[in-house]
């Protein structure tokens, strides 16, 4: 009672004030709340952004991790970085190891709250997938997962909605048009096992969904919120991620990502400390061989944030389109997308 308190009187409002300074748009809060929900994490955040802002190539405190279930996925969506980024080989393992990822969830810092399974493939895809949500649950953590949602049916979406998966948000595109063009997938079906999850999730289960702006004009999402408004608690939008051919003024920008206090763990073990790493540049230790406390303290870890810090952009980073989280950023992007397109 207390808790929610503290959460709905002091938290939300500071993440959204946090969200309109950071990512000018309070509409990202929800996003950041569900990581940072706690009084603990919010200090932690707050003092790592400060040492953001002063150019402290330290991170004071880890408040969540990203754990790749699975390298592999039934959909090849057009702006993923699995086909998208042309260099990912597929040289992951298919599936994150039983005793890899148990490891990772007994070593992780206390401090760590929030587990998200994600990454760049279909988490449901897992064998154990269910499993894995049990096993991050019983160690005290919010577990949220991304899903494509295709597989979201029959007895797996029965286990998952009495799975102790606290956010579940399903990837979708706004209409029949677009889910075919840049995921590969028939709307319907994918909204009807949204709306299969939605009837028999928990009471404690959000249920959210995560688009990708392409070329979709503001009056289309207006009514893909609209529609889905009393059905699922969110609808998330975000820029399209990319490499390459990005503003220079964008990219050039020293990133606040690394700062976040997230790590972000491949199949395969690699650690990252940036979600979008998905081709694993700026790996700064492995969780298989390592310890992750280790990992913390780490060299690597250091001089990253020292580079960045100090504006000697990795490559990966000088190529990274993060930095356009508004509306106004993405439009401009999506036109220049379009534009090089026709050219
Ligand atoms: C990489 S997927 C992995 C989980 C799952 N396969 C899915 O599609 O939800 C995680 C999220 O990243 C999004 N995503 C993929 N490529 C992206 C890009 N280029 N820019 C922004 N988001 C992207 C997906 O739409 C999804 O919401
Ligand atoms: S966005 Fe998700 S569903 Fe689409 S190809 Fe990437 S991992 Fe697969
Ligand atoms: S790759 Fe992009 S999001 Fe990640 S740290 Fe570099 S600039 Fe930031």
């Amino acid at each position: 009672m207390l808790n929610t308190l503290i959460q709905k009187a002091v938290i939300w409002p500071l993440i959204w004030l946090g969200a309109v300074f950071y990512l000018k748009s309070g509409k990202q809060a929800r996003w950041i709340f569900e990581k940072i929900r706690t009084p603990r994490s919010l200090y932690l955040t707050a003092r790592n952004m400060l040492h953001f802002h002063l150019g402290i190539p330290r991170i004071a405190g880890w408040i969540s991790m990203t754990i790749e279930p699975a390298a592999v996925c039934n959909l090849t969506c057009e702006y993923c970085a699995r086909g998208k980024d042309k260099n990912w080989t597929g040289a992951r393992p298919t599936f994150m190891d039983w005793a890899l990822f148990t490891k990772i969830i007994d070593e992780a810092p206390r401090s760590i709250e929030t587990v998200c399974l994600a990454g760049i493939g279909e988490p449901l895809m897992h064998p154990r997938i269910i499993d894995m949500i049990e096993y991050a649950s019983n160690s005290g953590r919010l577990v949220y997962m991304f899903s494509n949602g295709t597989l979201l049916e029959g007895e797996l979406l029965e286990r998952l909605a009495a799975s102790p998966l606290d956010v579940l948000n399903v990837s979708i595109e706004p209409d029949v048009e677009s889910a075919r063009r840049y995921r590969g997938v028939e709307y319907d079906e994918v909204a009807e096992n949204v709306r299969a999850f939605a009837a028999r999730k928990g009471p404690g289960q959000t249920l959210n969904l995560a688009l990708v702006m392409n070329e979709m004009h503001e009056d289309r999402i207006c009514r893909f919120e609209e529609e889905w408004r009393a059905i699922v608690d969110h609808v998330k939008i975000s820029p399209q991620m990319g490499l390459g051919a990005v503003d220079s003024d964008i990219s050039k920008q020293a990133c606040s990502e690394l700062w976040r206090g997230n790590m972000d763990i491949k199949t395969n073990g690699n650690i990252s400390v940036c979600c979008f790493d998905s081709l694993e540049d700026l790996t700064v230790g492995n969780a298989a061989t390592d310890n992750l406390n280790e990992v913390i303290n780490h060299t690597a870890l250091h001089t990253l944030l020292q580079r960045v810090a100090t504006g000697d952009l990795p490559e990966r980073c000088r190529r990274c389109t993060s930095a356009c989280f508004t509306r106004k950023d993405i439009a401009r992007m999506t036109q220049k997308a379009a534009n090089r397109r026709q050219q």
